[in-house]
């Protein structure tokens, strides 16, 4: 058997290598972080997954996994290295590749003291490109050495869960290896072989780009299913006596759709797809192509929990003041991680509209308590955290959650309202206890007003920002619509948590990198119907600029429009065609 050394110890770095290690394979496990290396020298783990702890101690006591802070030790006791390190999201939401590249500088200057071929193994999701680009590139120059004649390298991309990591890596639906050259990939392939023996998965052998792409298209479509799903949750809701969990059960039995990740709730959460989507929206937008489903997937997500707010409030009305019971907090059940949890979102939004907010979850009240601090209630139990609340959300599906009784919520509710925001409540059991509303229920026909008000779907604030310079006004345009004089519709979107005006900065920024300081409302477009409530649809500011030159992405023949400032009528109504008169109307006038 090859023997192998992991670079970075995270979760997919330290579920691979107990896997690997407790099936014969010597294992070298490098981190830079020393206190991580000690704590699993000692056989004390540093994440929590199930059956983690187990293989872990069995590897060390028969001396097949140790773990280094030292790379050069790493490599030179090992044929294979996988690189598992993390790569998250920049400020701007693109890929952070700098763990990878210091990885792979590492990697390259130990090899440059050894002898023999070596194989180097992408793990960490890297957006396409970066393996044969970045990775070899660095390496070849760090060690001096050639690639496909003195390493090798694949690429092999990892689709563990959080929470059944060791179960997922011990039984995988299929290994995709992207090679550099047919021996790097015979090469991979014979330790996997090695490794399942008669469990063998599927193999795909491919290009190092297709494995990339492979590891992003995985994710962003079953972020999509789930989004999907969402959506006819939204659906369902405002249709009476339909109920999402038949709808999705019922299109889950064709085999062609299958019925996993269909189960309707809050959103998506976690450090993976969050991540890999913005990764790729932004990876694909360098290129100057949009991805419409990946926007739409990412839309819906981010209005799941603003949605489930304003179910709970056209319910109870003002929040205000009103004690809402929030149950979990974890993204996912089973972890205690709250990255991109959107459970956290709900909280965040509940205590905007003045809530008062008692929040438990049987593992990530620690991790909460680091995001929320004293802005919340931290009950010591899930009947503690239900106890006079006059409303309860369902935000995590813990076990622990579905042990509660209707009975129960009735007897310490002050008002017995509970929303069942993860589908765990048999609504036929819950409904003649309490007042009981769930994601994707459809509402009791009494309860359906009679004129629709349209779709609510599309929480896009559009933002408009018209940007001053002496005399005139930049009206900006998306790199990826006509330029047209003025800032095509609709204008970008307000991302979750951010201010209109936080936004109007960022989309400047994004679009022409200037820093700009938004300074005057001068036009609000929303149509009451189409956007009952607070929905405001488009919103126009000017803006001085602070930072920078003028520097757009033009097209050829494209020139940059510069419009003498006045201001533009508040009252405009919301119609697109009515508001690109208005601003050629105003365009023309200022001449
Ligand atoms: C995800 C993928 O499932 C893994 O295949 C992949 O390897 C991993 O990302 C990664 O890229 O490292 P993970 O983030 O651990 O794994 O969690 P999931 O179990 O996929 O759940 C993600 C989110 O979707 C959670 O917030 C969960 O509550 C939500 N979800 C999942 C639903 O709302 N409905 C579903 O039907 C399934």
């Amino acid at each position: 058997m090859k023997n192998v050394s992991i670079f970075g110890l995270g979760y997919v770095g330290l579920s691979t290598a107990v896997c690997f290690s407790s099936n014969n394979i010597n294992v070298v496990g490098y981190d830079i972080d020393k206190s991580k290396v000690d704590m699993l020298n000692r056989g004390i783990p540093t994440i929590y997954e199930e059956g983690l702890e187990e293989l872990l101690k069995v590897s060390l006591k028969n001396r097949k996994i140790t773990f280094t802070s030292d790379y050069k030790e790493a490599i030179i006791k090992s044929d294979i290295t996988f690189i598992t390190v993390g790569t998250p999201s920049k400020e701007d939401k693109s890929i952070d590749l700098s763990y990878v590249e210091s990885a792979a500088a590492q990697i390259g200057e130990a090899l440059r003291e050894k002898n023999t071929w070596h194989l180097v193994v992408v793990k960490s999701t890297v957006v396409p490109g970066t393996t044969e680009g970045l990775v070899c590139r660095t390496i070849e120059k760090t060690s001096g050495k050639k690639c496909g004649l003195d390493f090798g390298i694949c690429m092999n991309p990892e689709f563990l869960k959080e929470g059944s990591a060791i179960r997922d890596t011990l039984n995988p639906d299929r290994i995709i290896i992207g090679e550099y050259d047919r021996k790097s990939g015979d090469y991979l392939e014979d330790f996997y072989r090695q490794f399942y023996d008669n469990m063998l998965p599927p193999v795909l052998r491919t290009s190092l780009i297709n494995a990339e792409l492979i590891k992003y298209a995985n994710n962003a479509f079953l972020a999509m299913k789930i989004s999907f799903i969402n959506m006819i949750a939204n659906l369902c809701q405002v249709l009476p006596k339909s109920d999402v969990e038949d709808v999705a059960r019922g299109i889950g039995y064709d085999k062609r759709i299958g019925s996993l990740f269909l189960k309707a709730g809050i959103g998506w959460g976690g450090s993976c797809f969050p991540k890999d989507l913005a990764a790729l929206k932004s990876f694909s937008r360098s290129l100057n192509l949009d991805l419409p489903l990946l926007d739409a997937t990412i839309i819906v997500n981010e209005y799941q929990p603003i949605n489930a707010v304003n179910l709970v409030e056209s319910k109870m009305g003002s929040l205000k003041d009103k004690v809402i019971a929030v149950l979990g907090l974890a993204f996912k059940a089973g972890t205690d991680d709250i990255r991109e949890s959107i459970a956290i979102k709900l909280v965040e939004e509940l205590i905007k509209r003045g809530a008062k907010v008692k929040v438990y979850d049987p593992a990530a009240m620690k991790n909460a308590f680091k995001k929320l601090g004293d802005q919340v209630y931290y009950a010591k139990d899930p009947l503690d955290c239900v106890s006079n609340a006059d409303c309860a959300i369902v935000a995590t599906e813990w076990e622990d959650f579905k042990k509660i009784s209707a009975k129960q919520f009735k007897e310490l509710m002050r008002r017995p309202l509970v929303f069942d925001g993860r589908r765990i409540y048999n609504p036929k059991e819950y409904e003649n206890e309490v007042e009981f509303l769930a994601i994707g229920l459809g509402k009791k026909e009494s309860e359906i007003p009679k004129t629709r008000i349209g779709a609510s779907l599309n929480p896009s604030l559009a933002v408009n920002a018209i940007v001053a310079k002496e005399e005139g006004i930049l009206l900006l345009k998306r790199k990826n619509e006509p330029f047209k004089g003025f800032w095509s519709l609709p204008g970008g979107f307000v991302e979750y948590g951010e201010t209109v005006e936080e936004a109007v900065k960022r989309e400047v920024k994004e679009e022409t990198g200037l820093t700009v300081e938004p300074e005057k409302l001068i036009g609000v477009y929303s149509e009451r119907n189409r956007h009952p409530g607070r929905h405001v649809v488009a919103v126009c500011y000017s803006a001085s600029i602070k930072e920078g030159e003028v520097s757009l992405n033009l097209e050829e023949n494209e020139e940059v429009k510069f419009f003498r400032f006045i201001e533009i009528p508040k009252n405009l109504a919301f119609d697109h065609n009515k508001m690109i008169l208005d601003y050629l109307r105003i365009a023309k006038n200022m001449k």
